[in-house]
């Protein structure tokens, strides 16, 4: 981790306000953690912008696995992709509905298009895709 500097913000009173009462609601100790958590959140929303970065994605469908021949295609398109796909999770939940949580590693393009190709599956009923980061631009 490199060195600590510290630096001074201007803001509305008002805005800082409703700041302090936001990261309290959350448990923040302090505005410091808050900040950097805001940057860090801000580094990562870029890594995603630049297709050509290595990322970590986590993507999570529900579906029922009555539905047709849904559970044979979400299968061959995560046997499509290998080289993306880390691992995943199956739970059943109900008789009917199943949650999966797939974890990808690779360019963003690349996990935005098949988060997009899982989701828009007939059959698919919640499909999210939470973009995350190897960690290594984050100190
Ligand atoms: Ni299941």
């Amino acid at each position: 981790m490199s060195e600590l500097t510290r630096f001074g913000v201007s803001l509305e009173e008002s805005l800082l306000e409703k700041f302090d009462r936001s990261i309290e609601r959350k448990g923040y100790k302090n505005r410091s953690e808050a900040i950097r958590d805001l940057i860090r959140d801000q580094l990562v929303s870029e890594e995603w912008e630049h297709s050509e970065r290595e990322t970590v994605g986590v993507y999570s469908l529900v579906y029922d696995h009555h539905h047709g021949d849904l559970n044979k295609t979400l299968n061959h398109i995560q046997h499509n992709h290998l080289q993306v796909i880390v691992s995943s999770t199956h739970i059943h939940i109900d008789h009917h509905n199943c949650l999966e949580v797939i974890i990808l590693r690779g360019k963003s393009d690349i996990i935005k298009k098949i988060s997009d190709e899982l989701g828009a599956t007939r059959g698919v009923k919640h499909g999210k895709l939470i973009m995350t980061s190897t960690g290594s631009d984050l100190d």
